[in-house]
């Protein structure tokens, strides 16, 4: 059995797909900037990539209204199964409102990260990337209250409201963030 990668088992009237790796991407994106960065670092380290898909998409002003209540939303699937057997997670985020996502508050309620080593990262709009230490502080919380250690943070500049920042803008900063597998 390989120790990584997607691998098929036959059972006698059935066939499973399964993924061995031990780790997962696992992310919220509105406009494709943490999506971008989360495919990157999906390769790199070989991780299964997760998307959080809201059940319903909110409007830019509802979305910034939730996110500075820290709300949450109904989630498709079940990411929380999907990352139970992982043993490292990076979780990645826009900033919204001065916050973090519904999305991943929703991801986070539910999930349980005993034994999980977890990498955070962020983009944000403003350059200055004001808002992340705060973010980041906050989310670093919820992950310790669900059971996980957070190995690492990241903020990275992004892009303004319904841009996208083109790989290249962030590409050799999450090349050099140091994750150990
Ligand atoms: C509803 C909403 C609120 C936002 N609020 C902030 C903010 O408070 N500060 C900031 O720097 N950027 C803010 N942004 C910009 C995003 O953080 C930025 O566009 C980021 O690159 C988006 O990532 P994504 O492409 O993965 O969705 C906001 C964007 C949206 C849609």
């Amino acid at each position: 059995m390989p120790e990584k990668g997607i691998y098929l088992k036959f059972t006698e009237n059935s066939l499973i797909f399964r993924d061995m790796s031990n780790k997962a991407v696992i992310y919220f994106s509105r406009n494709g900037s943490t999506k971008g960065a989360a495919a990157l670092l999906a390769r790199r380290l070989e991780a299964e990539l997760i998307e959080l898909t809201p059940e319903r998409k909110t409007g830019f002003l509802r979305s910034g209204y939730m996110a500075s209540r820290k709300k949450r939303v109904g989630l498709e699937g079940d990411p929380w199964a999907q990352c139970r057997d992982k043993e490292l997670l990076v979780l990645g985020s826009p900033v919204w409102a001065g916050n973090g996502t519904p999305a991943v508050n929703a991801f986070l309620d539910k999930a349980d990260l005993k034994d999980k080593r977890v990498y955070l990262y962020l983009f944000q709009a403003d350059p200055k990337l004001g808002s992340a230490p705060g973010v980041l502080e906050y989310l670093k919380g919820r992950v310790e209250n669900a059971g996980g250690t957070v190995a690492g943070t990241l903020a990275l500049h992004g892009a303004s409201p319904g841009k996208t920042a083109p790989e290249e803008q962030y590409r050799s900063q999450l090349e050099s963030w140091e994750i150990e597998g």
